[in-house]
């Protein structure tokens, strides 16, 4: 993990206008600079960022947040990763705090796993191009399929000569951890010690990580394949995960995102062929069916998937196996199907690229309808394997489940139904009725908090500035508090302590009822305490996601609450007055004047059922709970009135 001090210096270094201005172009306008927004296609520029808040905004599309998610959502990185990107760029050295040995080992062989993978594509990429038997044969192999040298160099490919060890020896002469080699696949242990090539007499294509870093390769034998397999694949290691790759995802993330499309093909060669043919937001699977974390991968460029495969059975049916995923994910998935005998690498070069392009253009279907087809086309007409077609297909619409996809869903029963020769209505509640099944099965399983806190934010979204006043929103009342706590908190209270310290002394026999807020609360109270300075800005580079994105909701949506306050106290003439002490002051009130009122409400239940015995001991509770209510409701008077 990065050190909070590195957090901070990384932090105190950053320069949002340098870092958006990298992508966008930026104009000044007053405080403020403008530009096209990167994040939708607009032509007049809404896209507002602000040096002094490190905030910008887009008021077209609304997509807003700091120097950090700008580059979490623009370059697609990690949090870790941004912040080692911008360390990058200012050229601060990063600490990280003491990790298990366990990490650190882990750390260390990942590294030197990329060295050396890198070390190798070097390898093969000179053997290729510079040595006699790389051009006789593999060079000669890749020309005959019609790649261009400037294409074979895009991809990095190469070539692992046939000698025994030539990669191993120069792997060894270069001191590279001997231990580690066999890991990358690329050499393997012969008699126990001795290192041999495992891609001997192949060619070899490099395959990159989203950020452009060798993770493994694919090996191809030259020509037909008849005793050997045709490739050979890195076998899994610390930064190879089969599951987690696309092969040319780091050349295509650029092109998927202009053309809103990604395209999925199978193999290696198909990656590079429809590059060559200027057609480059495409990527491979692999031949295997679509994993989740492949489909994330797509889904951070783009809503639309093209599978293009082979028309065979069996490229469909590894096609179809991942589509409910894919829906799940929220993507639309469509599908070419590509002629007999041929693929897409094949195709483009018989087609040439236009040919291609209008091809795909023409032959696109729509992946839903297309699975509904062919579920027809074999059940025939008998009655019974059609029940089953139905329910599957609403098996599968249930599975388009996002909120802003309803309509999405609609279109397809609709759809559907009509191919079905079946009631619209009827095939709506199966729809829901496999969605009901879905979530009762997945609210089983959910822990009890977890359950209760997606029950809490769900609350949240229908609170109003005007419940808050009416005192029902416990939770906003909860927000408000934290929210005057970053605001203020550093300010002071009075002649011996902080807004902060006041709050915390208030506090004391209060809690909250939502965790993350309780969470939030205690995580500030300990930078507090550790003298870190808390501030609204600097949690927006806590580790934590969940408290980056609480900090951001509380602080720039809060409820309209102190706006209307403001209202109250400009109806009454209040000049002068000191905004932040009422604000804080009329928060914590308001917080412990909702949380004794739910206590006093408690309280009530408790007399109706307690024995005649424990009825005094309740009455004074009662008492002590109006005292205190009618004084915060005095001092709220006060403050209205000062
Ligand atoms: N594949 C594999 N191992 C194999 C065969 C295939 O890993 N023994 C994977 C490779 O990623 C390959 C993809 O499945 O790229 C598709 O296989 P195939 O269509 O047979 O290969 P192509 O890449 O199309 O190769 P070529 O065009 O040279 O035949
Ligand atoms: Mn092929």
């Amino acid at each position: 993990m990065i050190t909070p001090q590195s957090i901070e210096q990384i932090k105190n270094r950053i320069d949002i206008i340098d870092v958006v201005g990298e992508y966008v172009k930026l104009k000044k306008r007053g405080a403020n600079y403008l530009g096209l927004c990167p994040f939708h296609n607009e032509k007049t520029p809404s896209f507002t960022v602000s040096p002094a808040k490190e905030l910008y905004k887009c008021f077209g599309c609304g997509k807003s947040g700091n120097t950090i998610t700008f580059l979490m959502e623009h370059e697609k990185l990690s949090y870790v990763e941004s912040l080692k990107w911008l360390a990058a760029r200012y050229s601060i050295e990063i600490e990280e705090t003491e990790s298990t040995p366990e990490q650190k080992q882990l750390q260390q062989s990942a590294d030197s796993l990329y060295i050396i993978n890198n070390f190798a594509a070097k390898f093969f990429e000179e053997k290729l191009f510079e040595s006699e038997e790389g051009q006789a044969v593999a060079l000669s192999y890749l020309k005959e399929r019609v790649f261009r040298e400037s294409i074979i160099k895009k991809f990095q490919l190469g070539y692992n000569p046939s000698a025994k060890d030539e990669l191993a020896k120069a792997l060894v002469q270069n001191q590279f951890n001997k231990e580690l080699l066999p890991k990358t696949g690329l050499v393997v242990i012969r008699n126990e010690t001795d290192l041999a090539d495992n891609y001997r007499n192949r060619i070899i294509f490099p395959i990159h990580n989203n950020t452009g870093k060798i993770i493994g390769f694919g090996a191809r034998v030259i020509g037909k394949a008849d005793k050997a397999p045709k490739y050979i694949n890195t076998p899994e290691n610390e930064i190879y995960v089969k599951s987690k790759v696309l092969y040319g995802s780091y050349f295509a993330r650029l092109a998927i995102d202009k053309a809103d499309e990604c395209l999925l093909v199978e193999g290696y060669t198909d990656v590079v062929s429809l590059h060559q043919a200027g057609i480059e937001n495409v990527v491979a699977s692999g031949g295997t069916s679509l994993t989740v974390d492949q489909i994330r991968i797509i889904k951070k460029y783009t809503d639309n998937l093209t599978i293009i495969y082979d028309g065979d059975a069996a490229g469909v049916k590894a096609a179809l196996r991942g589509l409910d995923m894919a829906l799940e994910e929220g993507l639309n998935v469509r599908l070419v199907l590509i002629p007999d005998k041929e693929d897409p690498d094949s195709y483009v070069n018989k087609l040439g690229a236009q040919a291609f392009q209008d091809f795909i253009a023409a032959n696109k279907k729509d992946f839903i309808l297309f699975q509904l087809e062919v579920m027809m086309k074999e059940s025939g007409n008998d009655v019974t394997k059609k029940s089953v077609v139905v329910n599957q297909v609403a098996e599968t619409l249930s599975k388009i489940n996002k909120a802003e996809d309803f309509s999405k869903q609609q279109e397809y029963i609709k759809q559907c139904a009509v191919l079905l020769k079946i009631d619209e209505g009827g095939l709506t509640n199966l729809v829901n009725k496999y969605k009901r099944d879905k979530i009762s099965k997945e609210e089983k399983k959910l822990p009890f908090e977890e359950a209760d806190h997606i029950r809490l934010q769900n609350q949240q979204a229908d609170s109003s500035a005007d419940n808050l006043l009416l005192l029902n929103q416990d939770e906003a009342h909860e927000r408000n508090v934290l929210r005057v706590l970053l605001e203020y908190g550093l300010k002071n209270w009075d002649a011996e302590r902080t807004v902060a310290q006041y709050i915390f002394d208030e506090m004391e026999q209060f809690h909250f009822d939502s965790q993350p807020l309780e969470h939030l609360f205690n995580e500030y109270r300990s930078w507090y305490e550790k003298g870190l300075e808390p501030t609204a800005k600097s949690f927006l580079y806590h580790e934590d996601e969940h408290i980056r994105n609480l900090v951001v909701s509380i602080t720039m949506f809060p409820f309209e609450l102190s706006q209307k306050w403001d209202e109250v106290l400009e109806g009454m003439n209040i000049v002068n007055r000191d905004v932040s002490q009422q604000d804080v002051l009329m928060s914590v009130s308001y917080f412990k004047l909702r949380k004794i009122k739910k206590m006093f409400e408690e309280n009530q239940r408790d007399m109706e059922f307690a024995p005649i015995e424990q009825q005094m001991k309740l009455i004074a509770v009662h008492n002590q709970l109006k005292e205190i209510e009618r004084e915060l409701t005095k001092q709220l008077g006060t403050v209205i009135l000062r």
